[in-house]
């Protein structure tokens, strides 16, 4: 097992685990000195294309936001999200796994499910690919608004037991994403593996968000986010003042100047 997963597998209990979304490199290598996983979510295709839906992300789009995140991240762990369709079958989930990290030199690759995809993934895990399991609301799979998972004691036991069957098949860490406290709690003390929360409650072993998120660049009114610095307040004082020296003359000055 790569050492970094191992890492991330005795934090559980121990500290609480970091997961920052990023999708090229300057973001990438800020974040990379807080985080222990650096994830390149297919959220980028909300984020940075406007889709409405995940599914449009390709697996080109992954792989070259990809390129550019692993020229950031020197010490975390590197996940890539599969996009929609891409692991659809044992064979095809294996060659793209692989195409991803051959190319991106990521560590390990996240795909959205439970027992529906065990087998894509019990077929990775024997072929030595590093696998994140993500349950709870899944974007790829889910057509209209979110709704939190875990309501009711038949979706609590659904997850329950999905948690089991992925943590059983190898997978070193599970995304939880809006998934109601009590469930995320049962699923955190049920299993050996860290739970990594969005939207989740404090009870998951760590916490993931999506960067432009936090830092306010991409504006969103969901209910998990928390916006700890408005980067846009600096960004406009630069380029206001970038705009304003160039009409004004004052820039470029001869110290700016060849
Ligand atoms: O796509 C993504 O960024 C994700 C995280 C929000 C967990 O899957």
């Amino acid at each position: 097992m790569n050492s970094k997963i191992k890492k991330i597998i005795n934090k559980k209990n121990k500290s609480k685990l970091i997961c920052l979304t990023a999708y090229s490199k300057n973001i990438a290598f800020e974040a990379d000195k807080y985080a222990d996983i650096v994830l390149v979510g297919d959220s980028l295709g909300s984020v940075l294309y406007n889709y409405t839906t995940t599914r449009k992300v390709t697996l080109d789009n992954m792989i070259n936001h990809s390129k550019s995140v692993r020229l950031g991240v020197k010490k975390s762990l590197m996940v890539v999200d599969m996009p929609y369709n891409t692991y659809n079958t044992n064979s095809s989930a294996l060659s793209n796994a692989k195409k991803i990290i051959r190319e991106t030199k990521c560590d390990a690759v996240k795909l959205e499910g439970g027992k529906k995809i065990i087998n894509q993934i019990n077929f990775l895990i024997k072929n030595n690919i590093p696998v994140m399991g993500h349950l709870g609301v899944l974007p790829q799979s889910t057509k209209g608004k979110f709704k939190s998972k875990g309501r009711t004691s038949k979706e609590r036991k659904q997850l329950i037991t999905d948690a089991i069957l992925l943590e059983k098949s190898g997978v070193f860490s599970i995304v939880l994403e809006c998934v109601k406290t009590l469930t995320a709690k049962q699923i955190t003390q049920a299993l050996k593996i860290p739970t990594i929360g969005i939207g989740s409650s404090v009870y998951c072993d760590g916490q993931v968000l999506v960067t432009d998120d936090l830092i306010g660049l991409n504006e969103t009114k969901i209910r998990f986010v928390k916006k700890f610095v408005n980067i846009k307040k600096y960004l406009n004082f630069g380029l206001r003042k970038f705009a304003s020296e160039v009409r004004s003359r004052k820039y470029p000055s001869n110290r700016h100047s060849y």
